[in-house]
């Protein structure tokens, strides 16, 4: 293998790995897990410092939402030493301008074009002959190009595609002027070796495969997704799709994470290099917990609570001795840092800043930063003591609401086994104050009946969790509440260490997320 020369990146290494993560588009796209213009926005900032190379930024003809945050990811990254933004687009002309719209303002952008190949959809889903897919491969390329020299090409269900018509769809595309030919394994069918057959195929026969990046994107029904992506590497693709906690679509995609880290801990057999600033990593998966309300579960590698817990005595005995006994890799290289106890309630303000940066916030906004230390200083007052987790959920908090038309101001609750609960609740609308008293079957109920009464809406809840940011009984609570309206579902978060607080935000935060959602029309029917 020899070193490619990309619009984008230049003159790439041959053993350089390109990290293309489409947390924002195929994460995003999976039930539970949208994310609203301020969300993303933060998110692929996180992305950035993560030092991904390229961020899927969405699906810019899905919806005018999916266009205006593509768009405005686009603009935040317009320097040309940004990371390279992308938009998904179907090989049909209003989906490629779109994209190309969207992706306009981006110091380096592409257009992600893809079409379906396999028999099952080209017959089924798209009732096209194989001619026709063909000649849409060449001419959706062919108008993505007129926009921008960096273009990349997806054959849906690749894995699933029959070989000789694979390697003449890929050759066209190639011909049409594509830098980057990405085979997914749409379903999560492949195994290994499948996947390892179809790159050395394409490597051998394509005309012209050698001169651009090729690239996997692995599904996970059958929990394989980051063995077929390392599979590929080992087969000389040089970017990899995948997304961070390993969300998308069903089962998800290949988890950032674990590829990042089988590179870095396996560097012996799999040679190669990537950007990815690995001590970011658990910084940016809780970010994404934060913003989409769910945790990931405690065993999952590398971000997993329990990832580097020692519980079997022989273990930690083991550990003690020589971390190299049962650990591949240090907590410290993903970001885990031993659970640190800031400040207490008499440090001010530069303290606070401090702490913040340390944490990776470098760029709270004054505002923000306010409000983010008033809030510690009563959770200071409140809590024992006050840990790392407990300021990135708080300050997460600030952030999301940065945007927010409806805001908590007060709530003061009476409960207990023998009071009918009551809630007085002090919510601002666009800056205006209101506030309701209502009673209901528990306190939750109550401050739940006081939104209502405050904010009248159709919206119906569909879950409420309660989970601890720390452990211990002062541990702040994090609540998720779940609404529904015509169909849209949005998670709202909310932390405190009042259980009843916390949930009041949550549900402010999912009110707030619906209300943008009402001002977009209905999303078309897609399938990517
Ligand atoms: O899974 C898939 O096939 C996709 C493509 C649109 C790249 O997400
Ligand atoms: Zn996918």
């Amino acid at each position: 293998m020899s070193a490619i020369r990309h619009p984008s990146f230049g003159e790439i290494a041959e053993d350089r790995v390109i990290i293309f993560d489409t947390t924002l588009r195929d994460g995003e796209q999976s039930p539970g897990f949208s994310m609203n213009l301020s969300e993303k926005l933060r998110l692929a900032e996180a992305l950035a410092e993560l030092g991904v190379d390229v961020i899927e930024a969405g699906f810019p003809i899905a919806s005018p939402g999916d266009f205006e945050s593509v768009h405005a990811i686009a603009t935040k990254f317009k320097s040309s030493d940004g990371p390279v933004i992308a938009g998904l687009a179907r090989s049909g002309r209003d989906d490629i301008l779109r994209a190309a719209e969207a992706v306009r303002p981006a110091g380096r952008s592409r257009i992600h074009s893809f079409l379906s190949t396999s028999p099952l959809h080209m017959k089924y889903k798209l009732r096209m002959e194989p001619d026709a897919v063909l000649e849409a491969v060449s001419s959706s390329v062919t108008l993505a190009r007129r926009f921008t020299d960096d273009v990349e090409w997806s054959a849906e269900d690749g894995s699933r595609t029959e070989p000789d018509f694979l390697c003449r769809c890929v050759e066209a595309a190639i011909n049409a002027g594509a830098t980057t030919i990405n085979i997914p394994d749409t379903v999560g069918y492949a195994l290994p070796e499948d996947v390892t057959r179809i790159f050395t195929m394409l490597r051998e026969r394509v005309p012209g495969a050698e001169k651009v990046i090729l690239s996997t994107h692995n599904h996970n029904d059958l929990g394989l997704a980051v063995a077929n992506t390392i599979a590929a590497i080992r087969a000389g693709v040089r970017q990899v799709e995948c997304t961070i906690n390993g969300i998308g679509e069903r089962a998800g995609n290949a988890s950032l994470e674990e590829i990042v880290m089988a590179l870095r801990t396996r560097h012996d057999a799999i040679p190669t290099t990537n950007h990815v600033v690995t001590e970011n990593i658990l910084r940016t998966s809780k970010l994404l917990s934060t913003i989409t309300g769910f945790d990931v579960q405690p065993n999952k590698a590398i971000v997993g609570r329990n990832a580097f817990a020692h519980e079997a005595g022989i273990h930690q005995d083991g550990v003690l001795k020589h971390a190299g006994t049962y650990e591949i890799m240090t907590p410290e290289s993903v970001g885990w840092t031993r659970s640190s106890l800031v400040m207490g309630k008499h440090s001010g303000r530069a303290a606070f800043r401090d702490k913040l940066k340390a944490l990776g916030y470098d760029d709270v906004g004054d505002n923000q930063l306010n409000d983010a230390f008033r809030r510690f200083k009563e959770l200071a007052d409140r809590k024992k003591v006050v840990y790392d987790d407990d300021i990135v959920a708080l300050v997460d908090d600030e952030v999301m609401r940065d945007r927010d038309h409806i805001r908590f101001v007060s709530l003061d609750v009476h409960a207990g086994s023998k009071a009918k609960p009551t809630a007085t609740l002090e919510i601002e609308v666009d800056g205006v104050t209101r506030s309701a008293t209502e009673s209901g079957d528990g306190p939750v109920d109550a401050t739940f009946r006081a939104i209502h009464a405050l904010f009248p809406h159709e919206s119906v809840l569909r879950l409420y969790s309660v989970g601890a940011v720390t452990e211990g009984t002062d541990a702040q609570a994090r609540v998720t509440v779940r609404l529904e309206e015509n169909g849209k579902l949005v998670d709202g978060q909310g932390a405190d260490t009042d259980t009843i607080v916390a949930s009041a935000r949550a549900y402010l935060h999912a009110l707030n997320k619906l209300l943008v959602k009402r001002t977009r029309t209905e999303p078309k029917a897609l399938s990517a």
